[in-house]
């Protein structure tokens, strides 16, 4: 009888050639084209709503030596994460007890008629949002997003800023007390020019948040006809106010939830999406992995890991929802497969024991997470106005993305999610000899750590090595 080795011992010697293997390094082939260029960046961001700001800045806030520490690391690019884009909430609610949002315009007219003049009030802190954005504009800010997750209780059609309902006014409502359309857009307005003559510019506004889901906080729902039917109202308020505003539809629950609503604003013999600069979308329900069916900008303008499993320290553990890695993927992920422009996390900083915030302010400790980690190996290095440009890895394992920034720098990121160290042979078409490239390297041993300057050689070509379960975003400088 012949000989044949045993299933085992063929094991054992594939494992022995594979031992072979890893000792010489196993490499990969990245291929970066700044010539091929696609979406352009509006830049990284977050929200500090629900009276969040607060916890930095206002009664339950930290010795100003920790909320100058907050403010740099979410707002500053040199120290932190150089976030440029924050989202306010605009408060629907008549007071302001635990974390609710007060309305500049808390209670209707005495007649309740959306055509009696308003009561406006203005305190000059809007829940700890406006102080905030100012010292977010001193830190270079580019973009302010003011955003509502419900008109006022009484301008809807179940008379509560709370558990869904429409705007008075819209497709398929009828409200006993009118149309309320005209009165919520001329509001939103007023919210802009409350910040306005206060020196603090709104830039991007939009009035819905979640539409699909009527939540027992501020909520407000609507189809994409409806929001079409108020949008056409908003913009015409917007141009007779003289205000610069790019106007954002619909910040859908989930990717696919707001797909959705496309169809409503594309229809009828004046479509609503003429209208808007931006289309946003949350990642909850359903992740940005396609483009949106339009030509105009996207923005991931909330997601969060909201399980309350807290892992501020974890850049890689089993892949779970909190942790750096995962968010560093879907940050790229959206970047290259569903041509985002913005990505923002919901909360950058908050008082809590879960992962809605990127940074913790528990007992006043700064924590700032491997996830803010993620974030900053993205916006530190990917400035407003980039454009992403065509990256490739030879490995599915370890993913790219690249960045062409307007100062002419180029940022590289590549993600390792693998349980080996790689090298990695980097070929970026036209650069030259010479041009200095600086890594940063975050894993669960580091945080953005500048590691040694490499410099290119023949043919824009330069060698890093990116640990396992690790980022490194290489910068080459122009
Ligand atoms: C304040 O708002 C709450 C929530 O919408 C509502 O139930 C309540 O009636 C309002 N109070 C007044 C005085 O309007
Ligand atoms: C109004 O309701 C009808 C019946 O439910 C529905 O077919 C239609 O799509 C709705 N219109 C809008 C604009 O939501
Ligand atoms: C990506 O977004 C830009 C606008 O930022 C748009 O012009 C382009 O058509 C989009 N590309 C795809 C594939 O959807
Ligand atoms: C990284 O790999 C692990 C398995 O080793 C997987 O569970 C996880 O989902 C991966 N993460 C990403 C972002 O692909
Ligand atoms: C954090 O929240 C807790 C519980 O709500 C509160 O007791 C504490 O004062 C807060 N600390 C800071 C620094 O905000
Ligand atoms: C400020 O935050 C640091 C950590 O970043 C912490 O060590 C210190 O205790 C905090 N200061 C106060 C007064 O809470
Ligand atoms: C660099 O590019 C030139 C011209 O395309 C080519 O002849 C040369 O072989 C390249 N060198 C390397 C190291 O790839």
């Amino acid at each position: 009888m012949k000989q044949i080795p045993s299933p085992r011992l063929l094991l054992l010697c594939l494992g022995a050639l594979t031992n072979w293997a890893l000792a010489a390094t196993p490499s990969v082939s990245v291929s970066v084209n700044p010539s091929i260029q696609f979406q352009e960046v509006d830049g990284f961001g977050c929200s500090e709503a629900f009276q969040r700001a607060e916890d930095v800045l206002g009664k339950d806030g930290l010795p100003p030596v920790n909320q100058t520490l907050v403010l740099n690391l979410l707002f500053d690019q040199t120290v932190g994460a150089g976030f440029t884009i924050l989202r306010n909430g605009i408060g629907s609610s008549n007071n302001s007890a635990s974390n609710l949002m007060n309305s500049i315009e808390p209670f209707p007219p005495s007649d309740s008629s959306p055509s009696s003049p308003p009561h406006y009030v203005w305190d000059g802190y809007d829940s700890g949002q406006f102080p905030l954005a100012e010292q977010a504009y001193q830190r270079d800010l580019q973009s302010l997003y003011a955003n509502a997750w419900s008109a006022p209780g009484y301008m809807k059609t179940n008379h509560d800023e709370n558990y869904g309902g429409y705007i008075c006014g819209v497709a398929n409502t009828s409200c006993s007390t009118g149309d309320w359309m005209q009165a919520y857009a001329n509001y939103l307005i007023q919210y802009v020019r409350f910040y306005h003559e206060a020196g603090v510019k709104v830039t991007h506004l939009g009035f819905l948040n979640e539409p699909q889901y009527a939540a027992d906080y501020a909520s407000m729902l609507s189809s994409g006809a409806q929001a079409a039917d108020f949008i056409r109202v908003l913009a015409k308020t917007v141009k007779e106010s003289g205000f610069e505003l790019q106007l954002t539809c619909c910040d859908g629950i989930g990717w696919d939830d707001q797909e959705a609503m496309l169809p409503g604003l594309h229809a009828g013999p004046d479509p609503a999406i003429q209208y808007l600069s931006v289309l946003t979308g949350h990642g909850y329900d359903s992740p940005p992995s396609y483009p949106l069916s339009t030509a105009h900008k996207t923005w991931l303008t909330e997601w969060a890991d909201l399980t309350g499993d807290y892992t501020p320290y974890t850049f890689y553990q089993d892949g779970g929802q909190g942790e750096g890695l995962t968010w560093a993927s879907r940050i790229q992920v959206a970047f290259t497969q569903a041509n985002t422009s913005a990505f923002l996390y919901w909360i950058g900083a908050e008082n809590s024991t879960t992962n809605s915030p990127l940074i913790n302010l528990l007992d006043g400790v700064v924590v700032p997470s491997k996830r803010f980690y993620a974030f900053a190996q993205f916006s530190r290095f990917v400035r407003p106005g980039a454009r992403r440009v065509e990256a490739a890895s030879s490995n599915p394992v370890v993913t790219v993305s690249a960045f062409r920034n307007q100062d002419g720098t180029l940022a590289t990121q590549v993600i390792n999610n693998a349980t080996s160290s790689y090298e990695i042979d980097v070929k970026v078409d036209g650069l030259e000899t010479g041009v200095s490239v600086q890594p940063y390297l975050t894993n669960n041993e580091y945080d953005l750590e500048p590691l040694a300057e490499i410099r290119t050689t023949e043919n824009g070509t330069f060698k890093g090595r990116v640990p396992a379960r690790s980022m490194i975003s290489f910068v080459a400088s122009r």
